[in-house]
């Protein structure tokens, strides 16, 4: 992806002691990052503030990673924003997030036009409240033709209904006899999940302090590098996201061969 090097260091400047661009190798960008945004709440009962205050911060570190996303040139970014276990959430929590999603999307398309991100969303938003819904497939449409990074939105997202509903499809395919069973394979599996096209996350980010996936890319994180901070989303900035790569660029990825080192 195409690198405005002006850009590039005006946004990263004045920067924390610890790291700063110079950490980071830039021919070696991991293509592909994934946020998996925890601990809204957190952020928020730990200031005496309403959870649904920590959601609407979360929006603020969202913008500020898709920014630095695009000016470090990172290819796809994607983002874990609504599980499809999170409707287990009260009521009232749920209707604020979908109400938030809603009005983010639209207070956020000049940023993703004047950036040139294409959007698309991992999960079934067909089951998303209408308003919900239409303002998406509304924001998918005015981006399609967007030629820089990729944004992926996980909402009514789930590893395990999309691992399921990709099976049905093979299935219905095979049946058509449009597939011949024999030649399933691995690539057949990821054309049709949510991220068909998309190469795999290299690097999978999660706030927070949890060491876990919570259903996050099942398939696709095989051979991707984690790294987890204890920092709730609403607190992670631009240098968080460095300090993520930088990470990233010390690992020794052997993909079950041998170092090259
Ligand atoms: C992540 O923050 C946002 C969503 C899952 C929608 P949480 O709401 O999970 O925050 P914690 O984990 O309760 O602190
Ligand atoms: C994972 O966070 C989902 C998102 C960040 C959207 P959760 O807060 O839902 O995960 P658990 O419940 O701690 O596993
Ligand atoms: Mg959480």
């Amino acid at each position: 992806m195409q690198v405005d090097q002006e850009k590039l260091s005006a946004y990263f400047s004045d920067g924390p002691d610890d790291v700063s661009l110079e950490n980071i190798d830039m021919t070696r960008l991991p293509r592909h990052v994934s946020v998996i945004m925890d601990g809204n709440g957190r952020w928020a009962t730990a200031r005496g503030l309403n959870r649904s205050e920590g959601h609407k911060a979360g929006i603020v570190s969202l913008r500020e990673v898709i920014t630095a996303s695009v000016r470090l040139g990172i290819d796809v970014l994607s983002a874990y924003a609504f599980s499809t276990e999170n409707w287990n959430r009260p009521q009232h929590e749920v209707n604020i997030l979908m109400h938030l999603f809603a009005k983010t999307f639209v207070d956020e398309l000049p940023l993703l036009k004047r950036e040139n991100v294409r959007v698309v969303f991992l999960g079934d938003i067909s089951a998303l409240p209408t308003k919900t819904r239409e303002v998406f497939e509304y924001g998918v449409e005015q981006c399609k033709n967007h030629t820089g990074m990729v944004l992926a939105l996980a909402v009514n997202y789930g590893a395990r209904a999309e691992i399921a509903r990709a099976c049905r499809l093979i299935a219905e395919a095979a049946s058509r006899g449009a597939i011949d069973p024999s030649t399933i394979d691995q690539d057949t599996v990821a054309s049709k999940l949510y991220t068909a096209g998309l190469p795999d996350p290299e690097l999978v980010i999660r706030t927070s302090g949890e060491l876990r996936l919570s259903n996050y890319l099942l398939w696709q994180v095989a051979y991707a590098e984690f790294y987890v901070t204890d920092t709730y989303w609403p607190d992670f900035t631009r240098w968080d996201l460095l300090r993520a790569i930088r990470s990233f660029q010390q690992r020794d990825r052997r993909f079950g061969g041998l170092s090259k080192k």
